[in-house]
């Protein structure tokens, strides 16, 4: 491994359900630190291939690089290196344990903290994602969808993994909490440092947050480049379509601001 060596690297992958492929050798990288969007049309494979990287289904082909090595069998150490937050919090989160306890058991079994430091580090785990510490006592049913997708980021980040996916993640919550989901995503990615594969249909979160874009279609990845360039002009006429679709923020875009124009994006 070197300094070029991306954090992350799915080479080939090829993915069947029972005898459809559904994947036809996706391959991109995400170097350490970095944010990397995944778009795409609905159906076009952007879940499957998180679930490849997470480890939840095996590819027909192809494979998962984490810092340079092929992931195979995941040890539990492998396990931890890669978290999910999905579109749909409940997924992640066991609907008979309260918060605390979904945390506390995680910091236990992978031995994150020593054993009398659990309960601090819960707490501390709240403030990271900008929660009460009240939300620790209450079960998941009794959370907005915006508090339970920040417990869903809390659980994800309390195993320090190495790459953060991120399935639509605010894709499910009301216009007006999408933002601050993405506000705390944002900064958790800057002051921790994280590397992220991001995974939407909403290119004003690209935009905002993403090093680099890569466009699968059908299965395929039909255009990879960075932000800057894809926004300043992508190449494919699929890409174009994508942006198009997003009016107000491919003019901003355009223009060569950055940052804060993606607020003026219209939220779908
Ligand atoms: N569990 C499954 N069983 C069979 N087909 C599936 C399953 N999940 C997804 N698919 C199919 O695989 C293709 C890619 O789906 P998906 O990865 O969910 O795309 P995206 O996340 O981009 O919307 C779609 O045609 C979808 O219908
Ligand atoms: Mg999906």
């Amino acid at each position: 491994m070197n300094e070029s060596t991306p954090r992350l690297e799915v080479r080939g992958l090829q993915v069947s359900y029972g005898s459809t492929p559904v994947v036809h050798g996706v391959s991109f990288a995400v170097p350490a630190g970095s944010v990397v969007g995944v778009v795409g049309e609905s159906g076009s494979g952007k879940t499957t291939v998180a679930r490849v990287i997470a480890g939840e289904l095996d590819p027909t082909a192809g494979a998962v690089m984490l810092d340079g090595s092929a992931l195979g069998h995941r040890t539990r150490e492998l396990r931890r290196a890669i978290q999910v937050v999905y579109q749909d919090p409940f997924s992640s989160l066991n609907p008979r344990m309260t918060v605390s306890q979904v945390l506390s058991e995680l910091l236990r079994v992978h031995k994150m903290v020593p054993r009398a430091r659990v309960r601090d580090r819960c707490v501390e785990l709240m403030e990271l994602v900008r929660l009460p510490v009240s939300v620790l006592d209450a079960y998941p049913r009794q959370l907005s969808g915006g508090q339970r997708q920040r417990v869903a980021i809390a659980r994800a980040l309390v195993l320090s993994p190495r790459v953060l996916v991120a399935d639509e993640p605010t894709s499910a919550l009301d216009v007006s909490v999408q933002r601050t989901v993405l506000d705390l995503l944002a900064d958790l990615q800057r002051t921790l440092g994280l590397t992220v594969v991001l995974i939407t249909h909403d290119l004003a979160v690209v935009h905002r947050l993403c090093d680099r874009v890569v466009v699968m279609r059908a299965g395929e990845v039909v255009e990879d480049a960075p932000a800057q360039e894809f926004f300043a002009g992508p190449r494919t006429a699929y890409a174009r379509d994508l942006l198009d679709a997003a009016p107000r923020l491919t003019t901003t875009a355009r223009t060569g601001s950055t940052g804060s124009t993606a607020r003026t994006a219209a939220p779908r």
